[in-house]
């Protein structure tokens, strides 16, 4: 099966899943703004005969591949969630439904049963939000750098909580709930605040954001489950806490799957691996 590889050319990284020669899945990433690097990768891999090629990139990815090899466009809704089934399955979790939450670039909900599922919504609030907002307001733009100093940041002068406004009186909701993502700035007139407190706080609006949609979806369709995935939650212990507390705060499951950034790209591996066992 090392002939057989899946590719998923997202809106920032371009993801591939393969099998090495220990005969275990394996990954990689590529920035999707330079895809010459994934051509030069599969040049190098001689043996690759197939590959199976899904996300919002194809078509860009395909033109720089050309017909270098057998190429399979796969839908990336199809490919992603098989890629999460397989995750859900090897990590032991026994779902019969769930809401999928996708943080790319962007982010893509949608509710899974049994061998149904469908694309239920999204927001525009996602790693590509995370990145810029960082970006824009510390000037750290490696993600590698914004989630590791974003760990050690504290949301506190930035962001006003219940307990900031109802001072001295027992508050409606629980103090410990964001009233006002960045709020505490205008009121405290503060000015300065350190490049990870900043991070931290970016990471508290894209996180709240994020799981408050995925919470109404998932009442709305009676899901006790949550499954957050993406290349945003990778190496991300901040936002994993900020996404994971208000789900279970609101009463539901969270799951995280180890390389669940990589779901696309295993699901687009697994269709060219099934497909071949077919064909031999
Ligand atoms: N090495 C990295 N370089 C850049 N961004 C990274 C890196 N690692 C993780 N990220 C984060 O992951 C996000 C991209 O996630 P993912 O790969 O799941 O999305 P995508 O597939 O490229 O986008 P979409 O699915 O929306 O088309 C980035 O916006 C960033 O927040
Ligand atoms: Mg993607």
């Amino acid at each position: 099966m090392q002939n057989v590889i899946g590719i998923d050319a997202g809106g920032t990284l371009t993801k591939v899943a393969y099998i090495n020669d220990q005969n275990e899945m394996a990954f990689k990433i590529f920035p999707s703004n330079d895809f010459a690097q994934v051509k030069h990768w599969i040049e190098q891999h001689a043996h690759i005969q197939e590959i199976g090629l899904t996300g919002g990139r194809t078509k860009q990815l395909l033109e720089v591949l050309n017909t270098m090899k057998s190429i399979q466009y796969l839908v990336e809704f199809e490919a992603t969630i098989k890629g999460v089934r397989y995750l859900l399955k090897k990590e032991g979790h026994q779902l019969k439904r769930g809401i999928i939450t996708n943080i790319g670039t962007g982010t893509s909900i949608h509710y899974m049963e049994d061998t149904e599922h469908f694309r239920v919504g999204g927001t525009g609030i996602g790693g590509g939000t995370l990145t810029g907002l960082s970006t824009i307001m510390t000037g750290i733009s490696d993600f590698n750098e914004i989630t590791k100093k974003a760990h050690d940041g504290s949301r506190e002068s930035i962001d006003l909580f219940v307990k900031d406004i109802f001072q001295g009186m027992e508050p409606p909701i629980s103090g410990h709930l964001t009233a006002s993502n960045f709020g505490n700035v205008s009121i405290l007139k503060d000015k300065k605040h350190k490049d990870q407190d900043l991070l931290a706080t970016i990471q508290g609006l894209v996180g709240e954001v994020i799981s408050t949609l995925s919470i109404q979806f998932a009442e709305e369709r009676k899901s006790e489950s949550i499954i957050y995935i993406g290349s945003t939650l990778m190496n991300n212990e901040h936002l994993k806490k900020v996404i994971g507390n208000y789900t279970i705060l609101k009463k539901h499951h969270p799951i995280f799957l180890t390389n669940s950034g990589f779901a696309g790209a295993i699901g687009a591996l697994l269709f060219k691996v099934e497909q071949s066992k077919q064909t031999s």
